[in-house]
Order: C-alpha cells, then sequence, then structure tokens
C-alpha cells in the first residue's frame, strides 16, 4: 500500500508516519528528512539547499525528485508513506510514472486539515530527538522530565532552523500556492481523503486508520 500524507508545515504528517512504520511496517518517504540529511552530510547538493530551507521556500523539484527516485530504485518496501512529497503538480506527475515504473500506483492521498493558528504554534513548540527522530512539542508532547527520549533513550534533541515564525509564514504561503492544488488533482483523481487534524494525535491516527482500512 503506497500513501501520501498531505498537508501544511506542522499539520502532523511526520508524526503520523512514524506510527504507521511502527504499526504497519511501511517505510517513510520524507524529502525533509533526506534534505536535512544532506544538509548534515555538508555534500554539495546540501550545502545548495541549506539556505533554501531555512528561508522557508521549496526546493527544486529537480532535486526532490531525484532523491524519491533513488530511494523507489534502492528500498524494497509493502508500502511507503510519502511524507511531505509532493509538493507541486510536477512532483505529483513524477511520482505516478515513477510508481507507474515498478508496477505500483498510490492507494490514498490523505489531506491533513488543520488551522492556520494552530500551525504556528505547533512548528514554533516543536523539537525532536536527535537520535530517532521522535517528534515532540512543548505543550502537546514535552520532552520527558528526565531528559531522555521516550523512544530510544538518547539524551540529545534538536530544533529546525526553519522553525521560527518569519520561515513558517514563508512555508505556508508555499503550501498556498505550490502544493493546496494537489488537493483537486487527487480528487479528481479519486484518491483524496480529508481528515481532522486538530484533533488528539490518537484521534487523528484512528482516522488515517479508517481510510486505509477502506483503500
Ligand atoms: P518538511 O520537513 O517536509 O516540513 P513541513 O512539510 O513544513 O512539515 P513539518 O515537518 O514542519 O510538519 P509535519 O506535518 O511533519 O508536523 P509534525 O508531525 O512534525 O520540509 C521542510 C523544508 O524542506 C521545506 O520548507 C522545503 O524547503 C524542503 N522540502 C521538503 N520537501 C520538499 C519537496 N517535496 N519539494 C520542495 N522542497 C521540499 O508535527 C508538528 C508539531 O505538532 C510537533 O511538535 C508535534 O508534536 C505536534 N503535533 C502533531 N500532531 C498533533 C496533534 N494532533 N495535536 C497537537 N499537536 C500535534
Amino acid at each position: 500500500m503506497n500513501i501520501i500524507l498531505l498537508g501544511p508545515p506542522g499539520a502532523g504528517k511526520g508524526t503520523q508516519a512514524r506510527r504507521l512504520v511502527d504499526e504497519r511496517n511501511m517505510v517513510q518517504l520524507s524529502t525533509g528528512d533526506m534534505l536535512r540529511a544532506a544538509k548534515d552530510s555538508g555534500t554539495e547538493m546540501g550545502k545548495l539547499v541549506a539556505e533554501v530551507m531555512a528561508k522557508g521556500l521549496l526546493v527544486t523539484d529537480e532535486i526532490v525528485i531525484g532523491l524519491i527516485e533513488e530511494q523507489l530504485e534502492t528500498v524494497e518496501a509493502t508500502g511507503f508513506i510519502f511524507d511531505g512529497f509532493p509538493r507541486t503538480l510536477a512532483q505529483a506527475d513524477a511520482l505516478n510514472a515513477l510508481l507507474g515504473r515498478k508496477g505500483q500506483s498510490l492507494d490514498a492521498v490523505i489531506e491533513m486539515k488543520v488551522n492556520d493558528d494552530a500551525l504556528v504554534s505547533r512548528v514554533t513548540g516543536r523539537s525532536t530527538c536527535g537520535a530517532c527522530g521522535e517528534v515532540y512539542h512543548d505543550e502537546t508532547k514535552p520532552q520527558p522530565a528526565d531528559g531522555k527520549c521516550s523512544n530510544c533513550g538518547a539524551s540529545e534533541f534538536k530544533r529546525r532552523a526553519d522553525d521560527n515564525e518569519d520561515a513558517f509564514r514563508t512555508r505556508l504561503l508555499a503550501y498556498y500556492r505550490d502544493t493546496s492544488p494537489l488537493i483537486g488533482y487527487y480528487y479528481a483523481k479519486g484518491q483524496h481523503s480529508a481528515i481532522d487534524g486538530m484533533a488528539a494525535m490518537d484521534a487523528v491516527a484512528g482516522e488515517i486508520k479508517e481510510v486505509l482500512d477502506k483503500a
């Protein structure tokens, strides 16, 4: 089963993707994580994208499609969760072609709807475990009091360079301008479902399960 989690910055895509990996043995393909890894490794491509990401702008289609293509060619999985990809119509067309080449297709595109006002506090309050990537939030899911990640026990936590209000506004604009047309695109293809991303994390997971059970 191949699915897309679609939604604005801070909608909860990464949080829910990690649960699906644990519960359904699927593979999460997050272009944001791939780009951050490239940035941290100091490759030429990493240097190129670091500034673009810090400002909240979109990285070029060519780069992100290349990253996804490489993963689809090398990783075997019973199902992929596309998290943060596609983000443009060109990326969506490329994904169809890449899956088609593997004899596969998309089973569901789940739009996570969250109020704009809630997004900014979700993003500015976010931190992640530096070792396993577990996602925390200063108010809704605080880091454990003993300073150790509840998932892996590591004690180093990170905040993202683009998780500030200025970069967030740019990311939100990019979402409405470049990514939100995908809602209509997948609706017309009969693949779109919308869920309430404002609900508590367990309730959101329940709604995703309902969509996947019907797909
Ligand atoms: P990316 O890393 O994909 O970031 P994003 O799409 O902006 O999404 P986020 O990771 O910010 O949010 P999320 O929806 O995963 O939310 P999370 O679960 O963490 O992209 C970063 C940058 O990389 C882009 O700006 C761009 O430059 C570049 N890029 C990436 N992909 C690209 C592409 N395809 N094309 C071009 N450029 C690309 O949750 C957020 C917070 O909310 C957490 O603290 C969490 O604990 C909390 N939370 C989650 N769910 C709930 C809930 N139900 N209730 C309350 N709190 C919740």
